[in-house]
């Protein structure tokens, strides 16, 4: 079985406890599997369908035919030579998130986060965001048949979450502030209404997520890569991932465990800084800012868990320039075919910094983790890109154009 422990004071908790952090000492809370007790063999695995409940006796669910689920996970694990080759690193690999449901990792999360929402009584679910997990949010509360309320950075979402968050019928609120204000807010409303909170503060969410490093090493025939790299902005997926595959390791199903590579954007990399100067906290940037706005965090919240996966897994943080982000979106949209928001670029943005740095080894076969979909942020695409060429309809003016 399972139940809630805290990462601070060590405190345990019953899982049918609404709590969101430790009542004691407020540190971060994280579920704790009695993993004696799970059996589960790799040809068991690999019989079963490829998505996020292949592994569901590491699924924190009380009955796992219940779940609610739009087929999450599964994702594509593409080996990207070109790209390697362009870097110059021996084997690199996109692990593709963005083909998840509705386009980011945020599903896995919420598969399990509203199951438990159900499975605790809740009629409401709540969260704030950047725009990926109010997108994602809305689609399973709508699956659920369960209210929603979203709260936004108002003017800062892109297009494409926002008119997700939309469509699937939630209640969207646009705040004028950032983020960490949003988060601070949608915490006391969900408190004093008893609206369930799903953002990553919430550990059962984070147990979804954790599903990326079980296909990862899954895909790569139950091995860990040397080395995944993961945007951050609120610390939580990477904590996820992190703990994915120290489960994996646990039950033998791996023989080794990665190095974990977080990458923040500049104008919003309180974590590497924390890391760089090897603190055990971080100190909040009040004003983030970037074009990646799914990372355009100031204050991550899940911020010790992180630390803490660097920590055990000898793992290092960089930050990347916007700049640096729009040149690696660029990279995969067309030496690989595959179109990612800025926030996702992050990870290969700061591969090839590392790299040039000195700071990872050539020879290690590398994960990069791609968050969410290109369609997610159009607009970056019409502002950063190229513009569509107009013409008159005839041959002549057609012909000029494919001649340069
Ligand atoms: N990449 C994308 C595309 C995201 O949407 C996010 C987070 C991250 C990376 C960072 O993950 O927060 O776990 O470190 N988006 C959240 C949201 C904050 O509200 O959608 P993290």
């Amino acid at each position: 079985m399972f139940h809630l422990r805290c990462i601070a004071c060590g405190e345990v908790y019953d899982r049918r406890e609404v709590i969101y952090q430790c009542p004691r000492c407020s540190g971060l809370l994280e579920v704790v599997f009695d993993l004696s007790e799970i059996s589960v063999t790799k040809a068991e695995i690999e019989s079963r369908a490829f998505n996020l409940w292949r592994y569901r006796e590491l699924m924190p669910v009380e009955d796992y035919t219940r779940v609610v689920s739009l087929n999450e996970g599964g994702t594509p694990l593409y080996r990207a030579d070109t790209i390697a080759e362009e870097i110059g690193v021996k084997e690199l690999y996109i692990k593709n998130e963005g083909a998840n449901p509705t386009g980011s990792f945020k599903d896995r999360g919420m598969t399990v986060g509203v199951t438990k929402a159900l499975e605790l009584g809740a009629t409401a679910v709540g969260c704030a965001s950047t725009g990926n997990t109010s997108a994602s949010l809305a689609a399973y509360a709508a699956k659920a048949g369960i209210k929603c309320l979203v709260l936004l950075p108002a003017g800062k979402i892109a297009i494409g979450k926002l008119a997700q968050a939309l469509l699937h019928g939630a209640i969207v609120v646009g705040i004028k502030a950032n983020f960490d204000v949003a988060l601070k807010l949608v915490r006391e409303i969900c408190a004093k209404h008893n609206i369930y909170l799903l953002n990553s503060i919430n550990p059962w969410r984070l147990e979804g997520q954790k599903s990326e490093a079980f296909e990862i090493a899954d895909q790569l025939g139950f091995e860990a890569p040397d080395r995944v790299v993961v945007p951050v902005g609120n610390c939580g997926n990477i904590s996820a991932i992190w703990k994915g595959f120290k489960e994996f390791h646990e039950l033998g199903l791996i023989d080794e465990l990665p190095v974990m590579t977080g990458i923040q954007a500049e104008g919003a990399s309180p974590l590497v800084r924390a890391f760089k100067a090897g603190e055990s906290s971080v100190t909040p940037e009040p004003k983030p800012e970037t074009i990646a706005t799914a990372i355009r965090i100031g204050a991550p919240v899940n911020a010790p868990k992180a630390l803490l996966a660097l920590k055990e897994s000898r793992g290092i943080a960089e930050s990347v320039t916007d700049e640096e982000i729009i040149e690696a979106q660029k990279l995969l949209a067309r030496k690989l075919g595959v179109g990612v928001e800025p926030a996702s670029a992050a990870s290969v943005a700061g591969l090839k910094k590392l790299v040039e740095a000195g700071e990872i080894d050539r020879s290690e076969r590398i994960v990069c983790v791609t968050t969410g979909h290109a369609l997610k942020d159009p607009e970056i695409i019409f502002h950063r890109y190229e513009k569509p060429i107009e013409i008159e309809p005839s041959i002549e003016a057609l012909e000029k154009v494919i001649n340069g």
